[in-house]
């Protein structure tokens, strides 16, 4: 069986989904070529030659990295070129961004889909976390980008010409994200506070040294879903929880807002008034911009200035801001979820319909859509 790996097409994607490492890896599992596709790892500073020194095959263009392929490892969800030329039957895996419509078109070109990004959040399927991986890389790089854009130190600094306080850094979020950003602030000396809405999240704020600033009530008591995501908090909860972050934040030099409601639209957590609280040369950091942003004034995808001097950093694609390390553990996550899933004899991938991983990843497969939350009328 031949796997491919594609260059990636969509715009600001610096990933790739494999790496030398795994694809040696790969080839090891007893497939009969790696074919990866010119290019493909340059982003993330991977040249052609690297790959094919870990045994890859190197091929010109997708369609002839694509020619033959049963497997397709991505980072992103194929464009409508590429699509036309996945060969029918192949396993696709990536972070698909699944919807009802592409779960569809995947079934009727005979595409086995597994949307990466819908993988069950349980012990045994943490080595292949892609949401976890990525995000604890953004998380990091999101303190990173906040200190080169503050233009005072992190750290208290004690020198001959005097003192500089250290910088008080808030993160709204305490998920993969926002815990590294907790740990990466740290590490720089800043003094850092946090919020979020689970209960579980309040000790881990302070397991990393941080003081938890919120709202807590019955609501937010019952705010982790099963999944141990976040539920969408009412309109109530978010008026208290702003009143008392409002206050915290003009104090703030950095706030890092990492904030997400799965499937959904980004909560709206600091607002315009907020912001014009901050002084001058204060930074924010939204990492949830790719999904709206937690902030009123967040641009997705660019800096903004505001006329009271605060920078507002609402990049999209924040692991993409730090390629060679999210490719690395982008391209082990694949790597352990084929491995995991693989017929030694048969030298090709076996997904069990009954096991929670693949009934959680899988949207189509065999030309049906599979998944309870694209096709309720089959789960049921
Ligand atoms: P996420 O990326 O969906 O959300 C980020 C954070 O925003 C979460 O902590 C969430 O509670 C918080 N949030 C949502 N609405 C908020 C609001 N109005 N105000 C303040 N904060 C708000 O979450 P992520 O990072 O994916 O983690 C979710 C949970 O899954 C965590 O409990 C994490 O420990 C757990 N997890 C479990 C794994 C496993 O067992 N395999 C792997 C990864 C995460």
């Amino acid at each position: 069986m031949r796997l491919a790996v594609l260059k990636e097409r969509r715009a600001a994607e610096t990933r790739v989904a494999a790496t030398p490492e795994t694809v040696k890896k790969l080839l090891g599992l007893g497939l009969t070529a790696v074919v990866v596709e010119t290019g493909a790892g340059l982003a993330s500073g991977i040249p052609d030659e690297a790959y094919r020194e870990a045994g890859a095959e190197i091929a010109p263009d997708a369609a002839a990295a694509l020619a033959g392929a049963g497997i397709l490892l991505k980072v992103r969800a194929p464009t409508e070129e590429e699509l036309p030329q996945i060969p029918r039957g192949a396993l696709l895996i990536g972070t698909l961004g699944a919807d009802e419509a592409a779960a569809r078109a995947y079934a009727e070109r005979g595409i086995d889909a597994a949307a990466m990004e819908l993988l069950p959040r349980i012990t045994r399927a943490q080595s292949m976390d892609v949401l976890s991986s990525q995000a604890n890389l953004a998380g990091y790089r999101a303190v990173i980008e906040a200190a080169a854009a503050y233009d005072k130190a992190f750290p208290m600094m004690i020198t001959a010409a005097g003192t500089i306080p250290a910088a008080s850094v808030f993160v709204m979020g305490a998920g993969v994200a926002g815990l590294q950003a907790i740990a990466t602030a740290r590490r720089l000396g800043a003094r850092v506070s946090a919020t979020d809405v689970r209960p579980a999240a309040k000790e881990e704020i302070k397991s990393l040294g941080a003081t938890f600033v919120g709202h807590e009530d019955e609501e937010s008591r019952a705010a982790q879903t099963a999944g141990g995501y976040a539920r969408q908090m009412s309109a109530e909860f978010l008026r208290k929880q702003a009143e008392v972050v409002a206050g915290h934040i003009a104090k703030q030099d950095i706030v890092i807002t990492t904030a997400l409601v799965q499937g959904r639209t980004a909560p709206k957590l600091v607002s315009e008034e907020m912001v014009a609280s901050m002084k001058p040369g204060s930074v924010i950091v939204d990492i949830a911009a790719d999904a709206g942003g937690n902030v009123a004034l967040t641009k997705p995808g660019e800096l903004v200035v505001t006329a009271n001097g605060v920078k507002i950093l609402g990049y999209t694609n924040w692991p993409g801001r730090i390629p060679a390390a999210a490719s690395a553990l982008y391209a082990r996550n694949l790597l352990t979820f084929l491995s995991t899933f693989w017929d030694k004899e048969a030298k090709a991938p076996r997904l069990p319909e009954e096991d929670e991983i693949v009934r959680g990843v899988m949207l189509a497969r065999g030309g049906q859509v599979v998944h309870p939350q694209f096709a309720p009328a089959k789960a049921a």
